[in-house]
C-alpha cells in the first residue's frame, strides 16, 4: 500500500463513521499563535478542543502537515522527519476513548491488514492527581493486545499550559524476530497511533481543571506507518522518498546519514517555501535558513563545487504536488539558489574575519557578539568555521 492508499483507507473509514474531513493544512499556525509552525494534527484545533463549536461538527478527520524542530538533531535515525504528515481524528465531546481505540484497532488489523499479534498498547497508569485509564486498559485486554502501563509516557500535552490528558499509544513490532519485550524497553516497538483522552486543561499554576467537554484527539504519523506497512526499515525507504532515492545518490554521492539529512532537509525546505515562508534571521525564516545551511554544509564538505541549482526539478515538483502546494517549482529553485549564494558569501567573509589574530585564541561572549552583530556570523557557524 502506498501512502495515498493508506490515507484514502483511513479517511474513508472515518467518513463512514460520521467524520467530516477538514481541508487546508498549512504549516503556518493561525495569527496570534506563539508557535512558529504547526507541530501536530490537533494544533489548529485547540480552540475547538476547548469548547468552541467547530463548523464541521463534532467528528473530524484530517491530514495535516507538521514541522518539528525539536527533532532536528534526531534526523537521520530511522523514524524522525522534520516535515511529516499526521493523520488525525477527533471526537469533540462526542464518542469516548474506547470507541476511538476500537476503531483504531479494527482499522489497523482489518482495514490495513496488520497482524494483530504484532501490536502492543501502552496505557496511562495513573498518579496522585489523575487515576489510571481503566477504560482503555479493559478495551485492550478484551482485544487480547498486550498492554504496558506508564505514567509520563502516556500523558500528552502540547506545552506547559493548555489542553492535555492521558493517552493510549498503539505500537507495531518492526523486528525481524517474533515480538518480545515492551515498548519502553525495546525500540523495535514503533509508535504508530496515539489516542489522547483530552479532558483536562493545565493552568499557569500547574493545576488541572476539566475541559468543558470530553474529547478524543488521535494522531498517526503517515510516513512511519507507510514504512512499516511497506516492510522497510526506515521512513526514508517508504514510497514518499522514491524519487529522492532514485536521483540524489548519483547526483551527490555521500554516506547514508548524510543522504538522509539531504532528503529530509531539502524536502522540508521545499515544503516550507511552498507555504510561502522566506529565509530570514529570525522566526520561521531562520528555521528555513538553518535547514538549507545544513544541507549546503553536507554537500560542500564532500565537494565545494556542488550547487542546489542542480537539484532535479522532479524532486521539487513531486514535493509540491504531494503537499498540494500551488507555488511554481522554478520560484522554489530560485529562492534556494539565492540562499546558497548568501551562505557562500557569508562563509567567505567569515573565513577572512576569523583569520585575524584577534580570533586565534579561545573566543569569549564579547567576540561572539561582535562577530554576530558586525559580521552577521552566528555562533554555530563560527564554531564550525573554526573546525575547518
Ligand atoms: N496530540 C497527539 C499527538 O500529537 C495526537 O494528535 O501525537
Amino acid at each position: 500500500m502506498n501512502t495515498e492508499q493508506i490515507v484514502r483507507t483511513i479517511v474513508e473509514y472515518f467518513e463512514e463513521r460520521g467524520h467530516r474531513r477538514i481541508t487546508g493544512s498549512t504549516l503556518l499556525p493561525p495569527p496570534g499563535d506563539p508557535v512558529l509552525f504547526t507541530t501536530s494534527g490537533m494544533h489548529p484545533l485547540i480552540p475547538y478542543l476547548e469548547g468552541r463549536p467547530h463548523p464541521l461538527g463534532r467528528r473530524l478527520v484530517n491530514l495535516q502537515r507538521c514541522l518539528r524542530t525539536t527533532d532536528l538533531e534526531e534526523v537521520g535515525d530511522a523514524n524522525h522527519l522534520t516535515v511529516f504528515e499526521m493523520l488525525g481524528t477527533w471526537s469533540l465531546g462526542d464518542y469516548d476513548g474506547s470507541m476511538s481505540l476500537d476503531w483504531g484497532y479494527r482499522l489497523l488489523t482489518e482495514g490495513l491488514g496488520i497482524d494483530p499479534g504484532l501490536l502492543h498498547a501502552t496505557v496511562y497508569g495513573g498518579d496522585d492527581r489523575v487515576g489510571p485509564d481503566t477504560a482503555s486498559l479493559r478495551l485492550w485486554q478484551d482485544r487480547g493486545v498486550p498492554v504496558e502501563l506508564t505514567v509520563e509516557d502516556n500523558w500528552w500535552s502540547n506545552g506547559p499550559v493548555g489542553p492535555c490528558g492521558p493517552d493510549s499509544e498503539i505500537f507495531l513490532w518492526s523486528g525481524e524476530t517474533p515480538p518480545e519485550s515492551t515498548p519502553t524497553r525495546d525500540d523495535r516497538w514503533v509508535e504508530v497511533w496515539n489516542h489522547v483522552m483530552m479532558r483536562h486543561r493545565r493552568l499557569e499554576d500547574g493545576s488541572l481543571v476539566p475541559l468543558p467537554q470530553r474529547n478524543v484527539d488521535t494522531g498517526l504519523g503517515l510516513e512511519r506507518l507507510a514504512s512499516l506497512l511497506q516492510g522497510t526499515s526506515s521512513v526514508f525507504e517508504c514510497d514518499v522518498f522514491d524519487p529522492w532515492r532514485r536521483l540524489v545518490p548519483t547526483l551527490w554521492p555521500t554516506d547514508e546519514p548524510s543522504r538522509r539529512l539531504l532528503y529530509d532537509h531539502l524536502r522540508s525546505a521545499v515544503v516550507v517555501l511552498g507555504d510561502e515562508v522566506r529565509p530570514a534571521n529570525t522566526g520561521r525564516g531562520y528555521v528555513l535558513r538553518r535547514l538549507v545551511r545544513r544541507v549546503l554544509t553536507v554537500l560542500w564538505r564532500d565537494d565545494p563545487s556542488r550547487s542546489l541549482g542542480d537539484l532535479p526539478d522532479e524532486l521539487i515538483s513531486h514535493t509540491l504536488d504531494h503537499f498540494r502546494q500551488e507555488v511554481e517549482s522554478g520560484d522554489v529553485r530560485r529562492l534556494l539558489l539565492q540562499e546558497e549564494r548568501r551562505f557562500s558569501q557569508l562563509l567567505e567573509r567569515g573565513r577572512k574575519v576569523l583569520a585575524r589574530p584577534r580570533f586565534q585564541g579561545p573566543l569569549g561572549d564579547e567576540d561572539f557578539h561582535y562577530l554576530h552583530d558586525t559580521h552577521g556570523l552566528p555562533r554555530d557557524l563560527v564554531m564550525s568555521l573554526r573546525q575547518e
